[in-house]
């Protein structure tokens, strides 16, 4: 279904959250929203490919409707013996859930309705956190890559999408600003950009690239470097160390 949802006004005093309304149109929200989406899900599958360590776990932190699993699954040549999708909004699970009832890597995958801070991660190689960690209050970022780095075989992988920041107020603002033109080539008006940032502002807080790099590596990670970046948008690879 087509984004529409904030061609009406939006309440005055709410956050954006990922409720039944947004996970309705949230496949088209983020393919008119995330510059190369796809491109990204593509580069992923490739990492898949060459991280991914026999009979380990892969887990989508904040998997939404289960694109980058469905993705993974449909594309990537190894035998991925555990997919977790994790998310906290149920219409979300849903979704992703009917994404993949007829999908013959159905019954290798576990859906789980849990607030990322808190879940399990059971032996992953490989975890995603695509423009999610953007929706962790700061003060629990460090933690939640403690954990994920912890939790990580040697020689697995974290992946991170973001939307992020620059060292220069001028070129943070230049970049959004073009983000925006983005938008309006695809087809959102300048009313819908401003009553979707307006709901963002409190929810959605984004590092500066710096800060980022930073918390990888606080977390432990030796290895960690940005591998796909268009202005206000930005992929990070983090690679624990054999040796750990
Ligand atoms: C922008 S969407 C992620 C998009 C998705 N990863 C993709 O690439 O298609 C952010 C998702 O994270 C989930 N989320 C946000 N905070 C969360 C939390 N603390 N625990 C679990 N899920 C969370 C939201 O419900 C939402 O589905």
């Amino acid at each position: 279904m087509r984004d529409e949802l904030f061609r009406k006004p939006v309440r005055a005093l709410t956050d954006f959250e990922f409720n039944e309304d947004v996970a309705a149109v949230f496949d088209d929200m983020l393919s008119r929203s995330i510059p190369f989406y796809d491109e990204v899900h593509r580069m992923i599958v490739d990492f898949v490919e060459a991280f991914y360590q026999p009979q380990s776990a892969l887990i989508d932190l904040g998997c939404s409707t289960g694109a980058t699993l469905a993705k993974i699954a449909d594309d990537s040549q190894v035998d991925i013996h555990r997919f977790v999708g994790v998310d906290d909004s149920e219409p979300m699970l849903d979704r992703a859930r009917q994404r993949f009832s007829d999908h013959p890597l159905a019954s290798r995958i576990v859906w789980q309705n849990t607030d990322l801070r808190q879940v399990e991660l059971e032996d992953p190689s490989v975890v995603i956190m695509n423009y999610t960690l953007q929706f962790v209050r700061p003060m629990y970022r460090q933690s939640v890559v403690n954990r994920i780095y912890q939790s990580l075989r040697p020689g697995g992988i974290l992946i991170v999408s973001e939307k992020v920041l620059e060292q220069s107020t001028a070129i943070s603002r230049l970049f959004i600003e073009m983000y925006w033109t983005f938008k309006r080539r695809q087809g959102y008006s300048d009313l819908e950009i401003s009553r979707k940032r307006e709901q963002l502002e409190n929810v959605l807080v984004p590092y500066k690239v710096d800060e980022q790099l930073e918390l990888l590596a606080q977390a432990g990670f030796g290895e960690a470097e940005i591998f796909f970046k268009w202005h206000n948008f930005a992929s990070f690879i983090a690679i624990k160390d054999y040796t750990a």
